[in-house]
């Protein structure tokens, strides 16, 4: 049976279980297992492949739409890994607005990958930028922190051309809101500590691939080899949180609506960015995104010490990183997430002293304009 998505939260990766009929499945704590002679088993050591991780890994590849999936201990995991696959000392296309721990892995940690960060709200010449070194386009939509949104079926048809994947970092819309392998990307990672996750309890990551073929034996041996692996506990909480994802989801995505129009006309709000309402992203996001989430970041009409003085006035949005789960949260992108960004090059992107990025939780939404409200009202 083709199943919907909101089924698929709940009913992919496991049945009952086979010699209990427990409906939810055992957490696999062994890290070996019993081989029958040598070499004959179907597991044999918990790194390498284990049950719940299995569970696991079905079920994000099902609701990515994908063939196969890979869970890692974190998201940075995942991007390392993503990276490996392709060797060393080459070259890639990058979005220029993504998550800070992202670029500081491109630009200080992986130095045998040569990057071209891109602004795609410009025309690029792509012909000037591809050469024979360059191994994939990577995508960040929505970006982190600046809600940027790229036209994957777009972006995607221009990589055919030139014979190279598209790699997509979904953390910010969740599988729930885009599915970029529906619309042409080949490999898509995400962040499962986020809306995945969705509770703030599970650091993790994964990555789906279309082409197994391809990519899933190199994936599979580097999860080995490196042993970059989430536990069969934190695998268990994936699964189980997951089950919720479309209901937690839709209360993000309305939530945040309702909070980005009121801050939308507020008069200490000097800029929102938000995909829905942003001229140059609604359409875009609009045909690829099946809701426009629960993240925005907003420009306040102050300097550093009104914005700190804002967010001491906060009594609902807890000044922590992280994003995506049941309850909200802001924080400062320029001192927090994307501080191991150079300051010019951060200044140059947007990522100002009175920028703050906020991830709006499921909680009643009047009382989060309230707070807000509040809190503006004191700069
Ligand atoms: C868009 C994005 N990608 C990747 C990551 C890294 O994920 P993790 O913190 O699970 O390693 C983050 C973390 O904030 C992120 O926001």
């Amino acid at each position: 049976m083709k199943k919907k998505f909101n089924t698929k939260v709940i009913h992919s990766g496991h049945s009952s279980d086979k010699d209990t009929g427990g409906v939810m499945p055992p957490i696999h704590l062994s890290s070996t297992f019993e081989q029958t002679e040598p070499g004959n088993f179907k597991y044999e050591y918990a790194r390498t492949k284990n049950p719940s991780r299995d569970i696991l890994e079905k079920l994000l590849a099902e609701i990515e739409s994908g063939k196969q999936a890979f869970a890692f201990a974190s998201g940075m995991a995942a991007i390392n890994t993503v990276c490996d696959i392709f060797g060393d000392n080459y070259h890639i296309v990058c979005s220029d607005d993504v998550y800070g721990g992202t670029r500081r892995l491109f630009d200080k940690v992986k130095t045998g990958i040569d990057v071209t960060y891109v602004d795609f709200d410009k025309n690029i010449n792509w012909d000037d930028i591809v050469s024979d070194k360059t191994k994939f386009i990577w995508l960040e939509t929505p970006s982190n922190p600046l809600m940027k949104i790229i036209d994957i079926k777009n972006t995607s048809q221009i990589a055919k051309d030139f014979n190279l994947p598209i790699i997509c970092d979904n953390t910010f819309a969740s599988s729930f809101n885009q599915r970029p392998i529906e619309i042409g990307a080949d490999i898509v990672v995400s962040s499962s500590t986020k809306y995945l996750g969705g509770h703030s309890d599970i650091v993790g990551g994964s990555i789906v691939i279309n082409d197994p073929e391809k990519y899933a034996d190199k994936i599979a041996y580097l999860q080995n080899a490196v042993g970059a692996v989430p536990s069969p506990f934190d695998c268990y909480l994936l699964t189980r949180s997951i089950k919720t994802l479309s209901v937690r989801m839709k209360q993000h995505n309305e939530n945040a609506l309702q909070v980005a129009n009121f801050l939308n006309s507020h008069p200490k709000i000097l800029k929102i960015h938000y995909p829905g309402f942003d001229p140059k992203y609604k359409d875009i996001a609009a045909k690829q995104m099946d809701g426009f989430g629960g993240m925005m970041s907003i420009v306040i009409d102050s300097d550093l010490k009104g914005v700190n003085k804002f967010l001491r006035q906060l009594n609902l949005f807890t000044l922590a990183e992280s994003l995506g789960g049941v309850e909200s949260l802001i924080e400062h992108p320029a001192i927090m997430t994307h501080a191991s960004i150079d300051r010019k090059v951060r200044e140059a992107l947007g990522i100002t002293d009175n920028l703050l990025r906020l991830s709006i939780g499921i909680e009643d939404v009047g009382d989060l304009i309230a707070d807000l409200e509040q809190a503006l009202q004191q700069i």
